[in-house]
């Protein structure tokens, strides 16, 4: 089937905010002496809040963490990645993105988000893309976070659009098996491009034109 729709994870993809993520966890991670790396990082790729903060301690050695204690955790890293995210502006669009997405919009094809994060549409307000997407779909609109594929079915669905005529587009392990346990076509770049896991392994964003 022909491609009609794109559907961007954001953190990674989008934008650089998997940093901001990576930071905001090692800060809360060092604070409680929790081992925490890049490879440990790359398995949060994608993965919602809570489950996150599971993956980081499966390294903790202290006493017993109530469920109120987790969520004061996810609630402080939250914190500090929110600091991070109000210093962003326009300019952290990069202009490979930027020209990339209004190419492939001239194209006439659709364009949506499907990101686990709860915090997308504050990040892409930030961006200036705040009325760009034609739909978003992110963690305030899904029960269960990547390698389902719940989310990208809603930007389908929100896009009226079927799954085999999208093309999904991630940088995580965890987006690509959700992208492609939802029938979807997946473009990778990044973590989950070097892990070699997409339908296409994109050295570069702007490579998708030559795809679609
Ligand atoms: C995903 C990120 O986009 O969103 C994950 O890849 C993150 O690393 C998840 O945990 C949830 O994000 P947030 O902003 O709701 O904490
Ligand atoms: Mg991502």
């Amino acid at each position: 089937m022909k491609c009609q729709g794109i559907i961007f994870d954001l953190d990674g993809v989008i934008c650089f905010t998997d940093e901001y993520h990576y930071e905001a966890w090692k800060r809360m991670a060092d604070d409680m002496g929790i081992p925490f790396d890049r490879q440990v990082n790359n398995r949060l790729r994608g993965v919602s809040r809570m489950d996150s903060l599971e993956i980081i301690l499966e390294k903790y050695e202290g006493p017993a963490l109530s469920q109120a204690d987790k969520e004061a955790l996810a609630a402080k890293k939250n914190d500090i990645y929110r600091e991070s995210l109000a210093r962003m502006s326009p300019a952290d669009l990069s202009a490979e993105v930027r020209e990339t997405l209004e190419a492939l919009r001239a194209k006439g094809l659709k364009l949506a988000i499907g990101s686990s994060s709860k915090n997308a549409p504050f990040i892409l307000e930030r961006l200036g893309l705040g009325n760009f997407f034609d739909a978003v779909s992110d963690g305030n609109c899904i029960t269960r976070s990547k390698p389902d594929p719940e989310v990208f079915l809603k930007a389908a669905e929100f896009l009226g659009l079927a799954p085999e005529a999208c093309v999904v587009v991630e940088d995580a392990v965890s987006g690509a098996q959700a992208g492609r346990a939802g029938g979807f076509a997946v473009a990778c770049v990044g973590d989950a491009c070097a892990a070699g896991t997409g339908d296409w392994n994109l050295s570069a964003f702007s490579e998708l034109l030559e795809r679609v």
